[in-house]
C-alpha cells in the first residue's frame, strides 16, 4: 500500500502588528521564526496595519501574497487605536503585567474598545480560516480574540503565547475587567509562558480567582474550559548572530575614539520604564563613584530606540534618562573621555552585533521582562575564547534559563555596582567556564525549538498529526 502523505496543516499567525515582509533584510526574531513557518505551510500572517483612517470600520482588509504566504491587515479608526493600543493595552495592561499598578489606568471606555477591536480582528479573521488551521495569537493585545472566534463558529486550534511575563495573582485579579480576560485566555487550546513562573502565576490565579482545577500535566480547568498551560521559552536564531558577529568582527573598530585599554559595557532597550534604564545609570554612576581606578578605562554605550512616544509616561522616563547621562558624563569625563555613549534610536543589527561581540560587559537589568532576547544575542556574539560577561536581571525571563550570567536584583544599585566591578575584572577562564555554559542553553533552546515546540503543543489531543514542512513529493 502506498503511504497516505500527511496532511499539510497551515499556520495562522496573528499578532497586533505584522513583521514587513517586503523588507530585504529580516531583524526581528518573530518574523525570522515564524516567515518560515508559515512561508512553508503557504501560511498567513494578520493583525493592524499600524495606520488609523476614517472609514477603518468599513474598509476590507488589505490582503498581500508574499513569498507564498498571505499576509492581511486592518486599519483602525483614530478612537479605535486611542483606545485598544494606547489605551487599555499600554496603558493597563503593558503596567499591570510587569507589576506597576501605580502606572495601570482604569478606564472603561478604553477597556471596552479593546473587547471590540478584538471582535473586528475576530470579523475581518474568520473569513481567511479554514478547519484545519493552526492559529497562534501572540500577546496581551488579543487576549479575547479566541473567545471572539469561537462565538463566530471557528473550530481550528487556536494557541496564545504571552511574550511579557504573568504577573502575581494578586496582581493580575487588580486589572480591570480581569476576569474578562481570564475566561477568555481559558479558551484557547494552548496558552504560553515564558518561564515557569509566568505559568505558575497564571495557574494560581486560576485557582484562585476562577474556581478552577488543576488536571494532569499541564492542563487546568475552568468555567467549563480546559487548557494546556506550559512553558515555551522563547529563543535567538544563535548561528545566524554568530555568522554576523564573526563577519563583522573582521571589519576593525566601531568606536574610533576608544583605545585599546578601554573597556565597554553595552545596554539596549526599547526606551521604557520597565527596561530599568534609570537605575542601571545611577549603578554605573556609583561604579565611577566606588571604583575610581575605572576612570577613563570604561564607557557604558547605552542604545535606547523610542517607543510608544504618545504616553507620557514615555516622556518622562526619556527626560529622566537623559538628565542622568547628562550628569554622569558632567560629573566624572573629561575632554578625552565620555563615561556614558548615549543613542536615542535604534542601530542596524550587523552594527548592534559587532558592538556585542566587541563589548566587554552585556548589562540586561530590566525591573520585570517577559524574556530579553539582548541577553541571549549578547551571548551568541561572543568570541567563545574570550567572551564579556552577562550581567543580567533576576527579573528579566532569560534569567530562568542563563544562570551563569551575574544575576543581580536591579533595584539595587549597590549591587549592580559590585556585579559591574566583578565583571569588568573577571578573570579569562571564569569568564570561559562561564560562557561555554550559557552558549549551550541558548544553543539548546533556540528560537526554532521554542517555534516548533509551541506548534507540536497544539497536536496534543489532536487526531490530525501537525505537519507544517511536508515533504516535497
Ligand atoms: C513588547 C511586546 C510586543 C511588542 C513590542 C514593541 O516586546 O511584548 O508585543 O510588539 O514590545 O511594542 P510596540 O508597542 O512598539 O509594538
Amino acid at each position: 500500500m502506498p503511504e497516505t502523505p500527511e496532511k499539510a496543516r497551515r499556520l495562522v499567525v496573528v499578532s497586533n502588528r505584522v513583521a514587513d515582509f517586503s523588507a530585504k533584510f529580516q531583524t526581528g526574531g518573530l518574523a525570522v521564526a515564524l516567515g518560515d513557518a508559515l512561508k512553508a505551510s503557504k501560511g498567513a500572517w494578520f493583525g493592524w496595519s499600524g495606520k488609523t483612517r476614517d472609514d477603518a470600520l468599513t474598509a476590507p482588509p488589505d490582503i498581500e501574497t508574499v513569498s507564498g504566504l498571505t499576509v492581511a491587515t486592518i486599519d483602525l479608526t483614530k478612537a479605535e487605536a486611542e483606545g485598544y493600543y494606547f489605551g487599555y493595552a499600554n496603558r493597563c495592561l503593558w503596567p499591570a503585567l510587569h507589576y506597576r499598578l501605580d502606572l495601570a489606568q482604569t478606564n472603561e471606555e478604553q477597556s471596552e474598545i479593546y473587547f471590540q477591536v478584538n471582535a473586528r480582528f475576530a470579523d475581518a479573521l474568520m473569513p481567511l480560516i479554514e478547519p484545519d488551521d493552526l492559529i497562534w495569537v501572540n500577546d496581551y493585545h488579543l487576549i479575547p480574540l479566541a473567545e471572539e472566534l469561537r462565538g463566530r463558529g471557528c473550530t481550528a486550534r487556536i494557541g496564545f503565547f504571552l511574550h511579557t511575563p504573568f504577573p502575581s495573582p494578586e496582581i493580575f485579579a487588580a486589572v480591570p475587567s480581569q476576569k474578562r480576560l481570564g475566561n477568555a485566555l481559558m479558551v484557547y487550546d494552548v496558552v504560553g509562558f515564558q518561564t515557569t513562573w509566568d505559568r505558575d502565576n497564571f495557574r494560581r490565579y486560576v485557582m484562585a480567582t476562577l474556581d478552577g482545577e488543576q488536571l494532569q500535566g499541564d492542563r487546568i480547568a475552568a468555567q467549563g474550559e480546559t487548557t494546556l498551560a506550559s512553558v515555551f521559552p522563547i529563543g535567538i536564531d544563535v548561528n545566524h548572530v554568530r555568522n554576523l558577529a564573526e563577519t563583522e568582527d573582521a571589519k576593525g573598530p566601531l568606536l574610533p575614539y576608544a583605545g585599546d585599554d578601554m573597556k565597554t559595557i553595552i545596554g539596549v532597550d526599547r526606551l521604557d520604564y520597565t527596561k530599568g534604564l534609570p537605575e542601571r545609570l545611577r549603578a554605573f554612576e556609583v561604579l565611577l563613584e566606588r571604583f575610581p581606578e575605572h576612570h577613563g578605562k570604561v564607557h557604558l554605550v547605552q542604545i535606547a530606540p523610542p517607543t510608544r512616544e504618545g504616553l507620557p509616561v514615555y516622556q518622562e522616563i526619556r527626560e529622566n534618562v537623559e538628565r542622568l547621562v547628562g550628569r554622569i558624563n558632567g560629573r566624572f569625563g573629561d575632554l578625552t573621555w565620555q563615561p556614558v555613549i548615549y543613542l536615542h534610536r535604534g542601530v542596524p543589527q550587523d552594527t548592534l552585533t559587532r558592538l556585542f561581540r566587541r563589548s566587554h560587559v552585556g548589562l540586561v537589568t530590566p525591573l520585570h521582562d517577559g524574556m530579553n532576547l539582548v541577553a541571549k544575542e549578547y551571548i551568541a556574539a561572543q568570541a567563545p575564547q574570550n567572551p564579556g560577561v552577562l550581567v543580567l536581571s533576576r527579573f528579566a525571563g532569560a534569567a530562568e534559563q542563563l544562570r551563569e550570567a551575574i544575576l543581580i536584583n536591579p533595584h539595587d544599585i549597590q549591587e549592580t555596582a559590585r556585579a559591574l566591578d566583578r565583571a569588568l575584572t573577571m578573570p579569562r577562564q571564569e569568564r570561559w567556564a562561564r560562557h561555554n555554559r550559557l552558549w549551550q542553553r541558548i544553543e539548546t533552546y533556540d528560537l526554532f525549538n521554542w517555534r516548533d515546540s509551541f506548534i507540536q503543543s497544539f497536536a496534543e489531543s489532536d487526531t490530525n498529526p501537525v505537519n507544517l514542512f511536508p515533504k516535497e513529493a
